[in-house]
C-alpha cells in the first residue's frame, strides 16, 4: 500500500513510523531545569548520528501545546545524560515515562540511584550500564518538539562490561540492553542476532561472482 506523508494526520505518520522503525534503542535521558529539579524520561526516536564529532539525536515529541519537561530542560541548560535500559531496569524505565508536572523528580518516583557526572551536571542512572554525557551541539525546534542534537563528551560503561579496555571491546551482550518495538508496550533484547561480515570491497565481490 502507498501512504502520502505529506496527507496523513500526525498521529497516523507516528503509528506507521513506529511500527516499521524497529528495533529503535532508548535514550533514558536525565536533565535538571533550570531550576535544579531533575527530570528522567525515556525517548526511542533516538540513535548515534555520527563518531567525530560523537553526535546523537534525541526526538522529543510535544506535550500538547507545551514542550516535555525534557526539551525545555535541554534548551534551557544545554547539557543531558543519555542513559541506556538494561532489561533488569524495564520497569523503572517505563515508570520515568509517567506525565508528570515539572516539579516531580522522576528519579525518585522510580526509586533510582545516581552517580555524579563528570563534564556536565546532570547526574546519569546508576543502574544503567552504559551512559553519555551530552552537551547540545544543535537544537532543531519545531514548535513544541525538540531533536535534540548532543555531542558525547564523556562515556561511562560499566568496568565488568569491557572485554578489553585497552583495546576498548565492550561485551555488548552483557549489556542486556532493550529496545522499543511496535506496539505500545512491546520491547526487545538482542537475542536473537546473527552474524554477517560486511562485503570487503567492490572487486572482491566482482572476483568472487566471477568464480561461480
Ligand atoms: C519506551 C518509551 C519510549 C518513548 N519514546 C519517546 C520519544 O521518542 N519521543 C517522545 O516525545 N516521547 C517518548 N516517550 C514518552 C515520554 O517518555 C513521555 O512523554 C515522558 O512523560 C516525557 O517526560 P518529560 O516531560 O519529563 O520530558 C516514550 C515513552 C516510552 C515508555
Amino acid at each position: 500500500m502507498e501512504f502520502d506523508f505529506e496527507k496523513l494526520a500526525a498521529d497516523d505518520r507516528y503509528k506507521l513510523l513506529s511500527s516499521t522503525i524497529v528495533p529503535r534503542p532508548i535514550a533514558w535521558v536525565t536533565t535538571l531545569s533550570k531550576n535544579g529539579v531533575r527530570n528522567a524520561a525515556p525517548f526511542s526516536f533516538f540513535n548515534a548520528m555520527s563518531s567525530d564529532p560523537a553526535l546523537l539525536a534525541v526526538g522529543i515529541m510535544a506535550d500538547g501545546d507545551c514542550m516535555k519537561d525534557t526539551a525545555r530542560n535541554i534548551l534551557d541548560t544545554r547539557e543531558f545524560v543519555v542513559n541506556l535500559v538494561p532489561r533488569v531496569a524495564a520497569e523503572a524505565m517505563n515508570l520515568t515515562s509517567i506525565d508528570a508536572p515539572p516539579e516531580i523528580d522522576e528519579l525518585a518516583l522510580a526509586k533510582l540511584g545516581t552517580l555524579p557526572s563528570l563534564k556536565v551536571k546532570p547526574e546519569r542512572i546508576a543502574i544503567s550500564p552504559v551512559s553519555f554525557e551530552c552537551r547540545l551541539h544543535t537544537p532543531i525546534e519545531l514548535s513544541n518538539q525538540l531533536i535534540a542534537i548532543g555531542e558525547v563528551v564523556q562515556a561511562h560503561i560499566a568496568d565488568d562490561a569491557m572485554l578489553d579496555p585497552s583495546r576498548l571491546y565492550v561485551d555488548t551482550p552483557k549489556l542486556d540492553l532493550i529496545s522499543r518495538l511496535h506496539g505500545r508496550g512491546l520491547y526487545g533484547t538482542a537475542e536473537t542476532a546473527f552474524e554477517m561480515p560486511r562485503p570487503q570491497s567492490y572487486e572482491a565481490l566482482k572476483n568472487e561472482k566471477a568464480r561461480v
